[in-house]
C-alpha cells in the first residue's frame, strides 16, 4: 500500500496531547513509525506506530489491540497504548534497543551457524506457541526477519502485529514467508510454522526460499540433513500428506518443537 506522505507526522509535533515526535524510525508497510516520548508518563521513550489501513482492515482492530495489550511476556513487544487520531489508527509500544533480524542478516558476509540458527528458532517456536495457546488464540501471520528484534542483550523480541488478528484471519501475506493457504484467508498455527521455516532458511542460507519445501542445501550444502529436513518439513505446502510421499508441513508448534529438539540431538526431524 503506498503510503500518504501527508501523514507523516513532524518533528516535535506532539499526538493525542500526549506523544511527542522524537523522530521517524521507519517506513512500514502500512505506516510511519515514530520514535516518542511519552510526556504523561516520566517522558519514557517509546515507539509509536501509525495505521494507515483500508476500513475493512481496521474492523475489530481496537477489540484486537485490546487482547495484544494484555499478553505480557520479556519476549513479544508490549502493546502500551492505541487510540485515534484525526481518523487514524495509532499504537504505542516499549521501545526495544537492538537491530532487527533483516538488518543483520544483510551484515553478514557467510549463513549463520546452525546451532545458533536451531537455538534461535527454539526460542521463537516457545514464543509462538505462548501466543496460539492463549484462550482466543492469536497468531502473528507475519513471522519474518523484520518483525524480530534481536536486543542489546542478544535475546529475541517479536513485534509488529500489524496482520496479526486474534482468531482465525488474516489480512495480509509476505512474500517468502506466508504459508501458501494464507492467501484464501486461512490462518492457523501452521502458517506461524511455515514462516518460522522459511526464516530458518533464509538464516541459513542468507536467500530466500525459492518455493515451499524447497532444500536449503541447494543454497548451503554445509547444513545438516536433519536440519535441511526440518526446514523442508515446516515449509511443506500442505499439512496433509500427499499420497504418502510429499511429507506434510508440522500441524501445530508442538510438533515443530518436537522436531527442533530431535535435530539436536542428532535424530531424523
Ligand atoms: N517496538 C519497537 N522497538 C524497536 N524498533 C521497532 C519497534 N517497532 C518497530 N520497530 C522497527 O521498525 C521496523 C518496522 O516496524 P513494524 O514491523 O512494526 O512495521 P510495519 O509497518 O509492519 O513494517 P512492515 O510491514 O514493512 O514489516 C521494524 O523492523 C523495527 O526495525
Ligand atoms: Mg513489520
Amino acid at each position: 500500500m503506498q503510503l500518504h506522505q501527508s501523514l507523516l507526522l513532524d518533528n516535535f509535533q506532539i499526538v493525542n496531547e500526549r506523544y511527542r515526535i522524537i523522530r521517524l524510525l521507519s517506513r512500514g508497510g502500512e505506516g510511519y513509525i515514530y520514535l516518542v516520548q511519552d510526556l504523561l508518563n516520566n517522558n519514557q521513550i517509546c515507539v509509536m506506530k501509525q495505521m494507515y489501513l483500508g476500513p475493512d482492515d481496521l474492523y475489530g482492530i481496537e477489540n484486537d489491540y485490546q487482547i495484544f495489550g494484555g499478553l505480557y511476556h520479556p519476549n513479544i513487544v508490549q502493546v502500551l497504548d492505541y487510540f485515534w487520531n484525526d481518523g487514524v489508527f495509532f499504537v504505542v509500544m516499549n521501545y526495544i534497543a537492538g537491530e532487527n533480524m533483516k538488518d543483520f542478516i544483510r551484515r553478514q558476509a557467510s549463513p549463520i551457524e546452525e546451532l545458533k540458527v536451531l537455538n534461535w528458532t527454539l526460542k521463537l517456536a516457545h514464543i509462538l506457541r505462548f501466543l496460539h495457546d492463549r484462550p482466543i488464540p492469536i497468531f502473528h501471520a507475519d513471522i519474518a526477519p523484520e518483525n524480530i528484534v534481536i536486543n542489546n542483550n542478544n535475546d529475541l523480541v517479536l513485534i509488529d502485529f500489524g496482520i496479526a488478528r486474534a482468531g482465525f484471519e488474516a489480512v495480509g501475506l509476505r512474500e517468502f514467508y506466508s504459508a501458501p493457504e494464507q492467501i484464501n484467508g486461512i490462518l492457523d498455527a501452521s502458517c506461524d510454522v511455515y514462516s518460522l521455516g522459511a526464516t530458518m532458511y533464509k538464516l541459513l542460507t542468507l536467500q530466500d526460499q525459492p518455493e515451499p519445501g524447497a532444500d536449503p542445501r541447494n543454497d548451503n550444502p554445509n547444513i545438516s540433513p536433519r536440519a535441511a529436513e526440518l526446514i523442508k518439513r515446516a515449509t511443506a505446502k500442505s499439512k496433509y500428506m500427499f499420497m504418502g510421499l510429499i511429507p506434510s508441513r508440522y500441524k501445530n508448534m508442538d510438533e515443530f518443537i518436537e522436531g527442533i529438539h530431535r535435530c539436536f540431538i542428532g535424530q531424523k526431524a
